[in-house]
């Protein structure tokens, strides 16, 4: 029987983010994940009839949706946590002064780039190739552990180096094991790299749009607890399958045994009297 109660907690809710998120307790939460629809003016389409909407009026209208999940976000975190909104090209401008206006601009972190190689090319600009994640702690006193990553240069081939603000972290393919068929699903290494340098082990993360629970399962990996929020119920049986099926994982990978670290004593090994035998 596979004992699950040390790993940590996830919690998934079926509705509007900011009706759940205002049963939240104010500083209550180490880190908000949020990638919300990107204003794209399409119905985001996935497998088999998975879809969500990504249409608004206007971009004015598209504002009066975040503005207020934001300050949400906001009232939920705890002083030392932080917010990562993941958008792109479309409103990244727009959603950077809405973070100013919600955090404080002297709260800005980073800009970070993630940098997926995937899709496309037009006659007529550089290929889009990257999402921006704005990353805004609550104080100055926000929590983080720089995250490493491979080195490339031929001078630290095999060493790690600390991340920079951009990620180079490949888009998940149509063959990758974790695909769920959710639209516009991140991979779970941009999510576990994130999740483990912007929230402490043990803390809390929020993502208030979670579709296929990405955060989630990342959270789950890393030993962070998490609580995800869709309004969507297909995007929440997926996500609720998918952390049945990590939370069994992980426990599993705790059941498996590990070799024991051997402690050799420096200098004679000392010997016990009544281990002496003589010839
Ligand atoms: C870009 S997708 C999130 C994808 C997710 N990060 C993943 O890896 O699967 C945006 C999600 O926001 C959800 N959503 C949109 N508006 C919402 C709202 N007001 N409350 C809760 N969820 C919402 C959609 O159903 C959709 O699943």
């Amino acid at each position: 029987m596979i004992d699950g109660s040390r790993l940590p907690a996830w919690t998934l809710r079926l509705g509007d983010c900011l009706a759940v998120m205002a049963e939240l307790p104010s500083s209550s939460i180490d880190l908000v994940y949020m990638d919300p629809p990107f204003n794209s003016g399409m119905k985001r389409q996935g497998r088999a009839g998975l879809a969500f909407d990504d249409r608004f009026e206007s971009l004015q209208k598209y504002r009066e949706f975040l503005a207020p999940c934001l300050a949400e976000a906001r009232r939920v975190l705890r002083p030392t946590g932080s917010i990562l909104v993941h958008v792109d090209w479309r409103s990244s401008h727009h959603v950077r002064l809405m973070l100013d206006s919600a955090f404080g601009e002297g709260n800005f972190v980073n800009h970070i780039v993630w940098s997926y190689g995937l899709g496309g090319s037009g006659p007529r600009s550089f290929a889009r190739k990257h999402d921006d994640i704005l990353f805004y702690g609550c104080s100055d006193c926000y929590w983080f552990e720089p995250p490493k990553v491979p080195a490339r240069s031929v001078r630290l081939k095999g060493r790690m180096k600390k991340a920079t603000d951009v990620l180079d972290i490949p888009a998940i393919n149509n063959m990758a094991l974790e695909r769920t068929g959710w639209p516009t699903q991140k991979p779970l290494a941009l999510l576990e790299l994130l999740v483990r340098a912007c929230c402490p082990p043990g803390g809390t993360v929020l993502d208030p749009m979670c579709g296929s629970a990405t955060t989630l399962a990342a959270a789950v990996k890393a030993g962070r607890n998490a609580v995800g929020i869709d309004r969507s119920p297909q995007a929440i049986a997926i996500a609720r399958q998918r952390l049945l099926a990590t939370t069994a994982l992980e426990a599993l990978a705790e059941l498996t045994p590990r070799p024991l670290a051997l402690q050799v004593p420096a200098g004679p090994v000392p010997v016990e009297p009544g281990l002496l035998r003589t010839a």
